[in-house]
């Protein structure tokens, strides 16, 4: 098992596929970053899988493929297949911005994916081209709903920010509600790499207008989900993901591997140590004791939640978030 300096036993990883993405969102990528990572510096399919299986044998349950945007990535259900033909009982999710998703659902099902994320910052095609500054929406949906009707789970992101999507939270609610979908309202992370002009919104105001609209119990954590949930009277959860909370990171099981093989033991610290050169020689016990390491020293907290105002310099698109 791997188990933290703060007593957190460590489960998840989340697998970065390709830090490119077809998306230019603003709290993101909004400028197509200067270089990318040269195609030759990924790690191969067979790399990664190499060090997942050494993940899993360590006690990793869960993995969620992430980006950029993972669907970039050729063959990804080749990739999904060789994970979950070795752990069969993993919880293996995705997450993607879905517009590639119509296409791909029935094979990447197929090949052993059981969930998947996806975000819609709005139900509106201009300001969904604002935010991902490109004509989006339809597409998205028509994923979306291609994803459902073949039988995977979705849950739904949202990220409000004020002035762009904000009075649209009721009406992305209904959406996922209708669809069985739980979404989860994602507190905008201020990093460098983001727009300067967004203005987020955090979980108290958000909350409020909520209330406006529904009456709503607060579940608190579910398990070591980042999400705060709240139940609807007729039975409806949603989640409110906030980052800048003092107890977000309490239950943090979670770390990340870049396309490029560096592991991040936290969401907001670029610090990391690779496991490339060791899983390219084969050194199982190196890329192994890389992982103990990665863990040992994963952060009590992040920074957001200590000082307001402060800003990761962390670039979320190597890790999808
Ligand atoms: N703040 C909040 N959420 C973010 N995401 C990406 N960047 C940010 C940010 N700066 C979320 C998106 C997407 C997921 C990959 O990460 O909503 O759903
Ligand atoms: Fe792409 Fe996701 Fe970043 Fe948007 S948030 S630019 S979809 S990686």
């Amino acid at each position: 098992m791997l188990i933290d300096s703060y007593e957190r036993v460590v489960d998840y990883l989340r697998v970065s596929v390709t830090e490119r993405c077809n998306f230019r969102c603003q709290y993101c990528m909004p400028e197509k970053p200067f270089s990318w990572v040269p195609k030759e510096n990924l790690l191969s399919f067979e790399d990664l899988f190499e060090f997942m299986k050494i993940a899993i044998d360590e006690g990793v349950k869960k993995i969620r493929i992430t980006g950029g945007e993972p669907l970039l990535r050729e063959d990804l259900d080749k990739f999904i297949k060789m994970i979950s033909d070795y752990a069969p009982d993993i919880d293996l999710a995705m997450t993607s911005n879905a517009f590639l998703l119509k296409e791909t659902a029935q094979k990447l099902k197929d090949a052993g994916l059981k969930r998947i994320n996806v975000s819609i910052d709005s139900l509106k095609p201009e300001i969904a081209q604002k935010i991902a500054q490109k004509d989006v929406l339809k597409k998205v949906l028509e994923g979306v709903e291609e994803a459902l009707k073949i039988g995977l789970k979705v849950k739904v992101n949202m990220v409000p920010m004020k002035g762009m999507n904000a009075d649209e939270i009721i009406d992305v609610l209904e959406y996922s509600k209708e669809r069985g979908m739980t979404v989860r309202f994602i507190e905008y992370m201020e990093n460098q790499y983001a727009s300067k002009e967004i203005s987020g919104m955090k979980s108290p105001e958000l909350l409020a207008l909520l209330r406006e609209h529904y009456e709503f119990e607060d579940e608190g954590f579910d398990g070591a989900s980042p999400s705060h949930y709240y139940r609807m009277k007729d039975g409806y959860r949603f989640g409110v993901i906030e980052p800048y909370a003092d107890d977000f990171c309490k239950k943090c099981n979670r770390i990340r591997l870049t396309a490029e093989g560096n592991l991040i033991p936290c969401l907001y610290f670029d610090e990391s140590m690779s496991i490339a050169e060791s899983i390219r020689k084969g050194d199982i016990k190196a890329a192994a004791e890389v992982l103990r390491e990665v863990v040992r020293t994963k952060p009590e907290k992040n920074r957001w939640c200590e000082d307001e105002g402060e800003v990761s310099s962390r670039a979320f698109y190597e890790t999808g978030g």
